[in-house]
């Protein structure tokens, strides 16, 4: 089995995580004990009993004033190798620690679908109260999100969704929507005609899938018949993938007008390229996610012309959970909005999509 080197911890309940995912072996979860019990007493032992706060013992005849036990919420990330998921685990992380009836269980599947899974199975034979999960891909992840809901877990399925409709609630923003407004402000931009190379993201997972689409209907090829897409590869989400497929496109094409990415991170790899052959200024840059430390920064240093917004839902997946968790009904999708970013728009903090 392929062990994490990067798992989140919060607090004691993460260590069963790491236990557990570590040495492959899978909590049986029978007698009722959640994650947060387990996590205690790693060797299988019986739990110790509570003791009242500050460590006093209760006293005699008395019951004692043990505080409910934190509701436990297990987290498969997909990776902590990109900014972008970095920032949705910290937005969790921050959303959740001003609620102590709630404990957050960080596992990273370190870009592995298979991790993934397992991921999910373990967070059902712990009897986590809640799951949070944001899928490498759609086709593989489905089935696990499926059984742990069936199971009678609620899942929220946050960013890249599955295949079907087996679970809580789904919260992202709308990435046919974003590549749609990317298109139409490519065709502005380029006046209608110009050479444009796309990089993908992981075209197994919806986001790269919409995200393309969008972008079709935006540029309306049809009614632009000067504008082409000289070039397109699938950089799955990666910068130096990115990288590496702009060195092609740059060998292949002498005139490129403009690099559409479905990330930033895909966009600051193909302008490195560019550079590199002293050719980035003659290429305008388009890329997703406008985090400020990563998109927004580019645009400001003038590597970027525009990025799109894409948020990572972190705090409005804890938000949701609470609600889950106290009996309230969400709605079946809980759409993000967008914003856009250029030189232009950056002192007003960018401009909203309708
Ligand atoms: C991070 C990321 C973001 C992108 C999102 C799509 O893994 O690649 O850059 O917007 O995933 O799911």
């Amino acid at each position: 089995m392929k062990v994490p080197v990067s798992i989140r911890v919060w607090g004691v309940v993460a260590m069963t995580a790491l236990v557990s995912s570590c040495s492959g072996q899978k909590d049986k979860g029978e007698g009722g004990d959640k994650a947060a019990d387990q996590a205690a007493t790693p060797t299988g032992a019986e739990a110790p009993a509570a003791t009242a706060p500050g460590g006093s013992q209760p006293e005699a005849g008395k019951a004692p004033a043990s505080p409910a036990a934190p509701r436990v919420i297990g987290m498969s990330q997909c990776n902590l190798g990109e900014p972008w998921r970095v920032q949705m685990n910290e937005d969790i992380r921050k959303a959740a620690e001003s609620h102590a009836d709630l404990k957050v269980v960080f596992k990273d599947a370190q870009n592995d679908s298979l991790v993934q899974r397992s991921h999910l199975e373990e967070f059902v034979a712990q009897k986590v109260d809640l799951i949070l999960v944001s899928p490498k891909e759609a086709a593989p992840l489905t089935e696990p999100v499926a059984k742990a809901y069936r199971a009678g877990i609620p899942v929220i399925v946050l960013d890249r969704a599955v295949l079907q409709d087996e679970y809580t609630t789904f919260i992202g923003a709308d990435n046919v929507k974003i590549g749609r407004e990317a298109g139409k402000w490519v065709a502005q931009a380029l006046g209608g005609k110009g050479a444009i190379v796309e990089l993908k993201g992981l075209m197994t997972s919806a986001p790269g899938q919409d995200r393309h689409k969008g972008f079709l209907e935006g540029l309306e090829l049809d009614k632009h018949p000067d504008l082409k897409i000289v070039f397109d590869a699938d950089m799955q989400w990666l910068e130096p993938n990115a990288r590496r497929e702009m060195e092609s496109a740059l060998a292949r094409h002498r005139k490129i007008d403009l690099v559409y990415a479905h990330n930033d991170p895909g966009a600051h790899g193909a302008w490195l390229a560019a550079k590199q052959t002293s050719r980035e200024k003659a290429i305008k840059f388009v890329g997703i996610d406008a985090l400020p430390h990563e998109g927004v920064q580019y645009v400001k240093d003038s590597i970027l012309d525009v990025t799109f917004q894409y948020p990572t839902g972190g705090a409005e997946a804890i938000d949701a959970a609470r609600k889950i968790l106290a009996g309230e009904t969400v709605p079946k999708k809980i759409e993000l909005s967008t914003r856009l970013f250029t030189k232009d728009t950056l002192a007003q903090g960018g401009q909203a999509i309708q």
